[in-house]
């Protein structure tokens, strides 16, 4: 397994381009399910979670095609075809890898009246049921039964449309259920819905494939479903989490990084958090500046919640930040039940972190020291890098294949700024 090894104490100076969101990319993609006809994606990251949910298309029969050269860094361009669909059924062994996979369990319900899709079981950072999608599904008139650890779900003719309200927020339900209701038959309503851009990405991708959505962007979704859905070309939105990811990077460094691409009033809560710390994030022509001008910044309390609140998936990353600054802060974690699997990690470099419950109360400590470290989950991993670059002497980031899923090119972009990192090959 490679390794990643970085030597703190650099500024970061310079250009990162960041690139198409995953947690868009992943749904648009499934979308693919609902028509016949050619849906292209651009501006796609190069990343394993994207190379895992299209095996699975691919077993479900979808034609998938790379459009132009490899893409380089400018994201990849892939024209995925469902017209000759052979499967409806999505295997364990590959849902068991990336639980996004369970996101064409809507798609294919709605198109084909059938489905047979894995429970996605749990993960590290919690046990990440699927009972809101599958409720939901029962309550647009499909037939479930759980068996033998799937979902197997059918529907006789089209689904019909009703009003789902959900108890709480789930990215992922809202994107199941939205795709279902745009061929089902009669007006879905779904209340408490997400609004995260992914959501609205795809929500607008759907539009563009003539699905009728109204209420984009807001808690409440009325979708007047249709017979059929055709193709259409979408560029998927910037990774606000990549976005924001390198913008607490140079808080934790100094320095000053543009950051092309990045849009930042997706960044939500982050921005004001950040700038409270004492960032400077400034909009530009090309994205978003990250400068950070004094020495240390300050502890902030941030609590997770959804978009627009601040996002679950930085709140390992802004612990790691926090162990940096001036002062205390309380950072809660309400989405995720164990989501602190980076603070034993980060208390080994000498970070000061205190769990009480879902809480972590964070000391800054004047220098955090370099160490062998674990990563455990894609977000818990990238808040050890951004510690290294702070830390005194070499820390040494194993299982990387978690960082692979949701960062692309990471050593190669902080490098480029300045960064004292490298990818050591492992067995
Ligand atoms: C999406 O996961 C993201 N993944 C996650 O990003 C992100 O952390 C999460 O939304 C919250 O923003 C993708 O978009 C591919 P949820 P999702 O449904 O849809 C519970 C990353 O690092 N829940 O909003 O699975 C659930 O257990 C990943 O990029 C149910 O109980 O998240 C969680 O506690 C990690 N039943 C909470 O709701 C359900 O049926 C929010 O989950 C569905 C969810």
């Amino acid at each position: 397994m490679d390794h990643i090894r970085i030597r703190g104490g650099n500024p970061l100076n310079g250009v990162i381009r960041i690139g198409g969101a995953k947690n868009a990319a992943l749904p648009l993609m499934t979308a693919c399910l609902l028509t016949d006809e050619a849906l292209t994606l651009s501006n796609l990251p190069h990343l394993a979670d994207i190379t895992t949910l299209a095996n699975l298309l691919i077993q479900h029969g979808v034609d998938i095609n790379m459009e132009g050269e490899n893409g380089g860094h400018e994201g990849r361009t892939l024209s995925l075809s469902a017209h000759n669909i052979t499967s409806t059924v999505a295997p364990y062994d590959l849902v068991r890898k990336m639980r996004a996979t369970a996101l064409v369990l809507g798609p294919l319900v709605a198109r084909f009246g059938q489905a047979r899709v894995s429970l996605p079981g749990g993960c590290a950072i919690g046990a990440r049921p699927i009972d809101l999608h599958i409720k939901g599904l029962q309550e647009l008139g499909a037939k479930i039964e759980l068996e033998g650890g799937y979902v197997n779900a059918r529907c006789n003719g089209r689904l019909t449309g009703a009003e789902i309200v959900f108890p709480f927020t789930s990215v992922g339900a809202t994107e199941n259920l939205m795709m279902a209701a745009t061929l089902a038959d009669g007006e879905t309503r779904l209340i408490n819905a997400a609004r995260e851009p992914e959501v609205i990405d795809l929500a607008n991708c759907l539009v563009a494939m003539g699905a009728q959505i109204d209420g984009i962007g807001s808690d409440t979704l009325v979708i007047q479903g249709v017979e059929r859905l055709g193709g259409t070309s979408h560029r998927v939105i910037a990774d606000r989490i990549e976005a924001g990811t390198y913008a607490m990077a140079v808080a934790v460094t100094g320095g000053e990084v543009q950051l092309v691409g990045a849009n930042l009033e997706h960044l939500g809560a982050v921005s004001e958090t950040l700038r409270a710390a004492g960032l400077i994030l400034e909009e530009t022509d090309t994205g978003i500046s990250a400068r950070r001008e004094n020495d240390r910044l300050t502890g902030v309390d941030v609590m997770t919640d959804p978009y627009p609140g601040f996002p679950t998936d930085m709140q390992a990353q802004f612990m790691a930040l926090m162990a940096t600054v001036n002062g205390a802060s309380m950072v809660t974690e309400t989405i995720f039940e164990n989501r602190f699997m980076h603070v034993p990690e980060l208390t080994r470099m000498g970070a000061n972190i205190n769990l009480h419950g879902g809480s972590a109360m964070i000391r800054g400590v004047p220098k955090l020291t370099g160490a062998p470290v674990m990563a455990t989950d894609l977000r818990a991993s990238v808040s050890l890098v951004l510690a290294g670059l702070a830390a005194d002497g070499d820390t040494i980031v194993n299982r990387v294949y978690h960082l692979d899923r949701g960062y692309e090119r990471l050593e190669e972009k902080l490098a480029a700024c300045g960064a004292e990192v490298e990818r050591i090959k492992g067995d």
